[in-house]
């Protein structure tokens, strides 16, 4: 049977520490959804669409990922793709309380769900989106934080 798991977040914009937790997660299962929120309760600098299309752009040479968008409650997107596994990066100590938080909230809405951590190379422990937000509103270098389409969108974004 293919294995298969799912990496859901907001990934705005998806980031070089993202594409680093994607890259192991697909050495290990057979398939890898990359599933993007619409609903994440946060002001996004990027549309579900143009997230969508970036992370799409920056994973075009990964043959085991697909990317889609999904609405509403996570675990029934999960459901919906016939997959109990949800793939999150943990980057410090200060992502431990929020992520144990939504994995202990999705396995009580569904007992079957199961989150596995994975923990990015060292020298993307430290990327955030919100600090790369933050860079490109200041017209600060990019390239070395996130894909080269998604650099040159943020550019667009701020300074067209
Ligand atoms: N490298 C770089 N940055 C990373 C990272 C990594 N490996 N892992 C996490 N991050 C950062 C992101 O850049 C982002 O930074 P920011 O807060 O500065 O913007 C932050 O950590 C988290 O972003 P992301 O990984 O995109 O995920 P998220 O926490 O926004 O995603 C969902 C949360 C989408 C999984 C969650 O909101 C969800 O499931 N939503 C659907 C509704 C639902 O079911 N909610 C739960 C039950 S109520």
């Amino acid at each position: 049977m293919m294995s298969k798991a799912i990496y859901p977040g907001t990934f705005d914009p998806i980031t070089l520490g993202h594409m680093n937790i994607l890259e192991k997660a697909c050495s290990i299962f057979d398939e890898v959804i990359l599933a993007v929120a619409d609903y994440t309760g946060k002001d996004n600098l990027f549309s579900l669409q143009e997230r969508y299309q970036l992370c799409k752009k920056s994973t075009e040479h990964i043959p085991n990922v697909s990317v889609s968008t999904f609405q509403g409650l996570f675990v029934d997107y999960a459901k919906s793709q016939n997959c109990n596994l949800m793939i999150r990066g943990m980057r410090a100590v200060s992502d431990f309380e929020y992520e144990l938080s939504l994995a202990l909230t999705n396995k009580k809405l569904n007992p079957e769900i199961e989150t596995l951590f994975l923990v990015p190379s060292l020298r993307y422990m430290y990327l955030s989106s919100s600090i790369i937000r933050q860079l490109a509103a200041l017209q600060g270098p990019l390239e070395d934080y996130v894909p080269t389409c998604v650099a040159e969108a943020m550019r667009e974004k701020h300074f067209s």
